[in-house]
């Protein structure tokens, strides 16, 4: 059954949004003239991401990160995806992906999707897992203290056919705009002013509460960029992640896009029109937003709800990827992974995420450390002394 993207909201967050409106001076006033710029730069800004295509997407070299010019480092950051090449040898990443192989062999119930043919593993702390967090910590683009956090990795096989991760924002649903912290990350456009919106901006997020329903698998943990590193070669239309390349462009849309309604629903060229939407705070819906397991998911953009988006032309594939090569991504920007493989080979990558030094990612790293203790990780499988920094543990017990 197709999930109702927009529908089944609670009542009360009428009161949010009147909560919100109250809260920024002249709000209908400024949010309809913001509203109706962003509506004007998105159609711009969405030809020029769709002609450009995967080439489009940052690239660099690890070996050059310390030299990148500022208007490389602001295309970074505009876009909120880069790929950074040869971060960890091709041998050593091959290796890596045939000792994952291995363990999943040897152990045939570990928990993963799908469950008749397993791709995505919900394991955390195997040997090659805990080796490339620790081994070589990315220092991904802006970031100097890098934590560790211990996330999945899959190994998609080809010919079949992936749904499970359609468009969609991690990191926080309602959350955006119900905690208070959380918004204040956004207060640039709320306040109209979307243009100043940074995202990069971490005052607002050091406090940002990302689950307020303790809803299950969902992250606690703050990351300023998703990662992954490649373990074998993909290259797009074979499984690869899809991004929309604009993080400044999708948060200003998608933070103002539950105080608007169409007024058309059923002809999609009409609906790109700024003339028919119009000002509404009356309902309780946040598009893309939607309750499950006692909480809320999304954000999950459509191109029903998000029309102006055109996400059909302008969720662009990261480009070709050799073992060892990462691939980071804003926490805020829209992605998912292809639904077709075309390829011969695994779309084999295990995802790292950069995660900074901040008190709450030490607390969350001091559980972790807890419970890789707990028996399931082998502290002498991380290497080196920054490894075990980055993963919450005591230097000297280990
Ligand atoms: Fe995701």
């Amino acid at each position: 059954m197709e999930t109702d993207l927009n529908g089944g909201m609670p009542p009360r967050f009428v009161d949010l949004k009147q909560e919100i409106a109250s809260s920024y001076p002249d709000f209908e006033q400024r949010a309809t003239k913001a509203w109706n710029e962003i509506l004007g730069a998105l159609e711009e800004v969405t030809k020029n991401i769709a002609e450009g295509g995967s080439e489009s997407i940052a690239q660099v070299n690890f070996s050059q990160l310390d030299s990148l010019t500022p208007s490389k480092i602001e295309m970074i950051k505009r876009k909120g995806c880069v790929v950074i090449r040869d971060v960890v040898d091709d041998a050593e990443a091959r290796g890596w992906k045939d000792a994952l192989e291995e363990f999943i062999k040897s152990n045939p119930d570990v928990e993963g999707v799908p469950a008749d043919n397993k791709q995505f593993f919900q394991l955390f702390w195997t040997k090659s897992q805990v080796l490339a967090r620790s081994g070589r910590t990315p220092e991904g683009v802006d970031l100097s203290t890098p934590l560790s956090y211990a996330d999945r990795f899959r190994i998609r096989r080809p010919g079949i056919r992936w749904d499970v991760h359609p468009p969609h924002v991690d990191g926080g649903a309602i959350e955006r705009w119900q905690d208070e912290h959380f918004r204040m990350c956004f207060a640039d456009i709320l306040s109209g002013d979307w243009r100043a919106h940074d995202p990069y901006d971490l005052e607002g997020r050091l406090n940002a509460r990302s689950s307020l329903y303790g809803r299950p698998n969902q992250s606690t943990v703050f990351r300023t960029f998703q990662g992954w590193l490649a373990l074998s070669e993909t290259a797009p239309t074979q499984g690869t992640l899809k991004v929309f390349p604009d993080v400044l462009m999708s948060n200003a849309y998608l933070i103002l896009r539950p105080f608007f309604r169409p007024r058309v629903t059923e002809d999609p060229k009409a609906l790109l029109d700024p003339e028919n939407w119009a000002f509404d705070i009356a309902t309780p819906e946040f598009p893309g937003i939607f309750p499950r397991d006692g909480g809320f998911a999304g954000p999950r953009p459509t191109p029903a709800l998000h029309p102006h988006l055109r996400l059909e032309q302008t969720m662009i594939s990261v480009p070709a990827v050799k073992p060892g090569d990462m691939v980071f991504w804003h926490c805020d920007v829209i992605h998912s992974v292809e639904e077709e493989h075309t390829g011969k080979e695994d779309s084999a990558v295990m995802y790292i995420p950069a995660v900074p030094s901040t008190p709450q990612n030490e607390a969350y790293v001091k559980r972790q450390f807890d419970d890789f203790v707990k028996g399931v990780g082998r502290p002498e499988d991380v290497v080196n002394l920054l490894g075990r920094r980055a993963m919450g543990a005591p230097v000297e017990v280990m």
